[in-house]
């Protein structure tokens, strides 16, 4: 059974009415300094590191870029100062100055060159440099690689489609066991309102001793036990709404757009916040993810690191520095949740990819605004608008085909009808664009590969409904029908579908990834990401905390949930690994809703585990998921040997824990065989066959029989053996072979999905089984 929808999702219907246009397109876009991003170093202090780069005020110095400078470790020191003296010593060779110098410069903060010297995540530097000074740098010996910095997004949907409704979080999380008690989170993004009364700390613990982070915030806003550390020049409305969602503290009579809306909390109300200032409005700078996530995991004592960030390009992953620095980190024990990306609907689109990632999708939450259309036949539809308007009643309807850019609406007399239309070009200027032309109002759809979606915008200019595409079909045939079509627009306000069940978001970035080496079925997993209140800055003064609550939607909300829930379950279960618990919470997520359907894409209606990855979280069974899928750090190496990449730029790159690793010994295993909870294979008609192995480790009842369940993908038949796992002790780890077989009747292209379910009483370990029929590309 599923758990309570966390509170988030409690009040949704509620607040949907109370959705002003001016709060719900307010949000985003506060530009600190323009073209600052790729260039930003740190600000404030650097504890055990010597860059100090200069947030704000020095980075558009002429010329200057910043570079990761990949360096051959093999005759360097091994860490500490000696490290960081060896990496200044590199750069003023360089740079024809002394070490001294280098070091001086960083200390102060003023102009430095050296902006991070890395101990942990890479073997290298971040330094400021001319594009003369990269050149001379290939001459070099010890440089291995000089990366230039890349330019990350935020994953929140701006666009007005996915903004908008009103929901005030609500309510206790009152899952049980933890509320992330003693666990530290650490966000990475844009900026936070430090002074949000999300982040006061009634009730709360003392960090734990292992804290060693500083506190770093604009204005007068000493950190306290809820908000223990980082760093933010300014508030953000990105930053602000994904710590408040991950981790925000309970505050009671939150107010929404000037009505009570009840009370609000994070998913992990107890837990800890450091905030990590990473970006300028939507674009991240690379090397500043990876030196903030070696800082957080290796010199602050961060458990949980959330980023709502993705490349909007998928790179192997020695090139992805969120893959790179998260490498080192989960080895060490720090989970780190990533965004699957906003790309969708579109097919191999999902970011994020590497298996040591937890890479969430979004679901809708199963509200609609509901904006009802009638034709003049009788036929009624359901469509979606943000904003109450007044009933438009029996007016003419014409259908404009055209692009009206091109002036497809000039030529048509829409005076006082409502004019039908496909959504090809912005809805909010469609609707100024039939407005000023004397429409009466306006029905929109998109093209099928949206199919179902009716994501609704608000401050449209006119009455409006947006339906399905198949609806749409239906408005043009009724158009064609007779002489004097007809229609009847009303608003019905928010109704609950099919008692708020979630369905995977048209926004959310589809999987396969891109690259055949990649091997693992993404995303991993579904949290909630349409519309989702959580804490906003304000207009607060400088005295008075600001408790302003506001919504978004996008990937980069859905995140923020799982790394809260993550943080809960750190603290319930402390022994678990990184993977286990990524193993709990993708074998126990729903895939069916308390009904028996199951959740679907919401642009197919059909289930897809390219969408939703495992399905979607339910944080109470993931508390005890009965076996899990581990693995150990050692386990990740023979698949990152798999990968081809080369020895040595890899043994620099993914870094320290490959230092001494030769993959002769270690091995190389294909994705499919890495012990990953769920399974993809390919299946083509010149290799139709593939075994595929897992092990599972018990960690519940130590006398336990699992047996199996298998939904074989279409067209493949699937053999497990054994079928029944015997255990009689925690922690027995035990072996099974998946035997996936084509048949001779299978499609010839395309995906088929199936899955495995271990069983044994109250429990059910599921994985999805991903097949495809074609190879990937081979990048
Ligand atoms: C380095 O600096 C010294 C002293 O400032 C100067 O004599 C020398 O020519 C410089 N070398 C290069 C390669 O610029
Ligand atoms: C996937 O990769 C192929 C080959 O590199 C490329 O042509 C295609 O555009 C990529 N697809 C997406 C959705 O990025
Ligand atoms: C700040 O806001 C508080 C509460 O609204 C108010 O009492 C106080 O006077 C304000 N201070 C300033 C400097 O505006
Ligand atoms: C690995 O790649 C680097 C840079 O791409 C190159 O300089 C080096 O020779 C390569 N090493 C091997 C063993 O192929
Ligand atoms: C790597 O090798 C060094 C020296 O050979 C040794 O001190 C270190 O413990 C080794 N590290 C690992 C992880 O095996």
């Amino acid at each position: 059974m599923r758990a309570p929808p966390p509170p988030l999702l409690l009040l949704a219907a509620v607040l949907l009415l109370l959705a002003s246009p001016a709060t719900v397109n307010g949000g985003d876009g506060q530009q600190l300094a323009p073209n600052a991003a790729a260039g930003a170093g740190q600000g404030g202090e650097k504890p055990g590191a010597a860059g100090a780069g200069q947030g704000g005020e020095d980075f558009q110095e002429v010329g200057l870029k910043t570079y990761l400078i990949i360096v051959c470790r093999a005759n360097g020191p091994k860490g500490g100062d000696e490290l960081r003296e060896w990496h200044a010593s590199l750069l003023a060779s360089l740079l024809n100055t002394t070490t001294d110098m280098v070091l001086r410069e960083a200390l102060s903060h003023v102009g430095s060159r050296l902006v991070f010297s890395f101990q942990h995540v890479v073997s290298g530097f971040a330094a400021r440099l001319t594009d003369r000074e990269v050149a001379e740098l290939s001459k070099l010996p010890w440089c291995v690689e000089a990366l230039p910095d890349a330019t990350l997004r935020l994953t929140t949907t701006y666009t007005p489609e996915l903004l908008g409704v009103s929901t005030p979080a609500t309510g206790a999380w009152s899952v049980a066991g933890s509320m992330g008690e003693g666990v530290i989170v650490g966000i990475l993004d844009n900026g936070i309102d430090p002074r949000h009364v999300s982040f006061l700390d009634d009730g709360m613990q003392p960090p734990p001793a292992k804290w060693r982070g500083g506190c770093h915030f604009a204005g007068e806003a000493p950190c306290n036990k809820k908000l223990i550390g980082g760093r933010s020049r300014a508030p953000q409305e990105h930053g602000t709404h994904t710590s408040g969602t991950a981790v925000g503290a309970f505050v009671r009579d939150v107010q929404l757009l000037g009505a009570p809306a009840g009370a609000a909390s994070g998913m992990a109300p107890r837990a800890h916040l450091a905030f990590y200032e990473v970006c300028l409005a939507d674009t991240c700078s690379a090397t500043e993810v990876l030196s903030v996530t070696e800082k957080g995991a290796f010199q602050d004592g961060v458990d949980v690191i959330s980023m709502s960030i993705g490349d909007d390009t998928q790179k192997p992953f020695y090139k992805d520095l969120i893959a790179v620095g998260s490498f080192s980190a989960v080895l060490s024990g720090v989970f780190v949740s990533t965004s699957a990306g906003n790309a969708g609907p579109l097919e191999r689109t999902v970011t994020n990819c590497a298996p040591w990632l937890l890479t969430v999708a979004a679901s809708t939450m199963g509200r609609r605004m509901l904006s009802r259309v009638e034709l003049g036949n009788g036929v009624v539809m359901e469509g979606e608008n943000l904003n109450p308007y007044e009933l438009v009643k029996d007016r003419p309807l014409v259908f404009i085909a055209g692009m009206f850019a091109d002036g497809a609406l000039s030529a048509v007399d829409v005076r006082g009808k409502v004019v039908a239309c496909q959504r090809k070009e912005d809805p909010f200027m469609l609707a100024e664009m039939i407005q000023k032309a004397g429409g009466a109002g306006m029905i929109s759809w998109s093209g099928p590969k949206r199919g179902a979606a009716t994501t609704p915008v608000d401050d449209l200019a006119i009455p409006a409904s947006r339906v399905t595409h198949a609806d749409g079909e239906k408005i043009i045939a009724y158009v064609n029908s007779t002489p004097n079509p007809t229609a009847t627009l009303s608003f019905a306000g928010a109704v609950l579908n099919r008692a708020s069940l979630p369905a995977i978001a048209e926004y959310s970035s589809r999987g396969p990834c891109n690259m055949s080496s990649v091997g693992v079925l993404k995303p991993d997993i579904t949290g909630p990401g349409t519309a989702i209140a959580a804490s906003v800055p304000g207009g607060a003064n400088d005295t008075a905390p600001t408790k302003t609550f506001g919504l978004h939607s996008g990937t980069s909300m859905s995140t923020p949930h799982l790394s809260g829930i993550v943080a809960m379950i750190k603290k319930a279960r402390p022994q678990w690994s990184p993977a286990a618990i990524k193993s709990a919470l993708m074998t126990t997520a729903d895939v069916t809703h308390p009904d028996g359907t199951p959740i679907v894409d919401e642009t197919t209606g059909k289930p897809n585990c390219f969408a939703m990855g495992a399905g979607f979280v339910n944080p109470t069974r993931a508390l005890d998921p009965g076996l899990v899928y581990d693995l150990a750090p050692a386990d990740y190496i023979p698949y990152v040997c798999g990968l081809g990449y080369n020895e040595s730029v890899m043994s620099e790159i993914m870094a320290q824990p490959l230092q001494n690793v030769s993959c002769a010994k270690a091995g190389r295993i294909q994705g499919k065989d890495l012990n990953y909870p769920s399974i993809m294979v390919t299946l083509t008609p010149a290799a139709p066959e593939v075994d595929v192995k897992r092990a599972v480790t018990n960690i519940g009842e130590p006398v336990s029989v699992y047996t199996l369940e298998v939904v074989p993908p279409e067209g493949v038949t699937v053999e497990v053996v054994p079928n029944v796992l015997t255990f009689g002790l925690v922690n027995q780890r035990m072996e099974f072979t998946v035997k996936l077989k084509r048949a001779a009747n299978a499609a010839a292209v395309g995906t088929a999905e199936g899955s495995l379910r271990w069983v044994s009483g109250k429990r059910s370990v599921r994985s999805p089984i991903a097949v495809l029929f074609e190879p990937l590309p081979n990048n």
